[in-house]
């Protein structure tokens, strides 16, 4: 029987295996949270990795600015100069290293950094390790690319941070070509001290590995300054985003820092790729920095909700916790009530009205016994959290 020409476009547009990434399971969070609200019951939003916050003002205000000059373009690829400068000064105040803005690049988000940075660094079937539990697009980034994706187990016993015998030990099973690290860490909420980073940096460098460190939580610590992996060394591939400190996930902005030798590299993958990031986001992340007041107050904020969930977790039940260094997110062990945190979770929105994510999104074996609880909101909603949560597992 010959086939209609319908249908044979039918059986040939279906996804590659490189395009069938798993879906985030926080999404069904969300759809199950909005549908209870919806509903008419209160929803405690602890599911999402995002600021309550909006945008400060003066950023709004720059961009309106902006739109009413009406110039909105293509920017250069890398970016539109006063941005990279700035982002070059960033470094020098904060932590003392020049950049030459050659090496900056103006990215839409981490998210499109990451695309740049794979592509510019490993060909289809390089081995790239990240630590598990870890920020679930790293993987399925690695994979749609075409690369191998390592998982290195982490513990508490390190903090949740890879160490250099973990890597050496991995490279030794088989040659790696990349690692990738964050710290502050999603969906643990630890940091890696100075010299662990710097010792790992170098391990990395020794042997061969190309370093990679996603930085996007930088300016959310609580207990220790942030250290930047190009304290290290020039050598590495930095990913920073205005989105998490700076309460600008939505305009979709972000930058990276590359060696010289990835820059043209770089530059013409974004050329091709992106073309540039929207204009109209740069120029209010240029906008971010002169907004540190507005932005250390709702970082107070972050800093009394922890405190609320640190103390307040324990009392009801919830003591298995990390410190949380940084970042805006508490990584419960919940084996104490159950073996499947997918199913605790959707109990607890039922039951509670509390939305939070269950641990496989972030690892896909360990995290059926842990749930990450954002405490990006209120410190009221913290505060109710923990009343709701003690009536609840009592
Ligand atoms: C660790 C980590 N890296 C990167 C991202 C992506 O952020 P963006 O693309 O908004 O910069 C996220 C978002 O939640 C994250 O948690």
């Amino acid at each position: 029987m010959t086939m209609t020409r319908e249908g044979i476009a039918r059986q040939i547009l279906t996804p590659t295996r490189r395009g069938s990434v798993a879906p985030f399971l926080v999404m069904d969070v969300m759809t199950a949270a909005a549908k209870a609200e919806a509903e008419g019951q209160s929803v405690i939003h602890m599911e999402v990795g995002q600021p309550a916050a909006p945008t400060p003002l003066s950023i709004r205000q720059a961009a309106a600015q902006a739109l009413s000059d009406g110039q909105i373009g293509y920017t250069l690829a890398l970016g539109i100069p006063e941005l990279r400068q700035r982002i070059a000064r960033h470094y020098a105040e904060t932590h003392g290293i020049e950049v030459p803005i050659g090496r900056i690049a103006v990215t839409m988000g981490s998210s499109s950094a990451f695309i740049l940075t794979f592509l510019a660094l490993f060909e289809t079937g390089a081995r790239v390790a990240i630590a598990s539990p870890g920020y679930p697009a790293y993987k399925n980034i690695l994979e749609a690319l075409g690369c191998e994706v390592v998982f290195i187990e982490t513990t508490v016993a390190t903090r949740y941070a890879v160490t250099p015998d973990m890597l050496a030990a991995e490279h030794a099973k088989k040659k790696l070509d990349g690692i990738l690290i964050a710290s502050p860490a999603n969906p643990t909420g630890t940091m890696m001290t100075p010299e662990a980073l710097k010792a790992l940096v170098e391990a990395a460098q020794a042997m061969g590995i190309r370093f990679i460190s996603d930085e996007i939580y930088h300016g959310l610590s609580y207990e220790m300054p942030c250290h930047t992996a190009l304290e290290t060394s020039e050598d590495v591939v930095v990913i920073n985003s205005f989105s998490k400190y700076y309460c600008m996930t939505g305009w979709r902005i972000g930058w990276m820092i590359v060696p010289e030798s990835l820059a043209r590299s770089v530059e013409c993958l974004a050329q091709n790729l992106f073309i540039s990031a929207p204009q109209l986001s740069q120029v209010a992340a240029l906008a971010a920095y002169e907004a540190t007041a507005e932005l250390e107050v709702i970082k107070a904020g972050y800093a009394a909700n922890r405190r609320v969930l640190l103390d307040g977790f324990p009392k009801v039940g919830l003591d298995r916790l990390l410190p949380v260094d940084g970042a805006f997110y508490v990584y419960a062990d919940v084996s104490r009530y159950t073996n499947d945190s997918l199913d605790f979770a959707r109990r607890m929105l039922a039951e509670t009205g509390i939305a939070a994510t269950p641990g496989p999104d972030f690892d896909p074996y360990g995290g059926l016994q842990a749930i990450r609880f954002s405490f990006a909101g209120s410190t009221a909603e913290m505060e109710e959290a923990v009343r709701r949560l003690g009536a609840w597992l009592k």
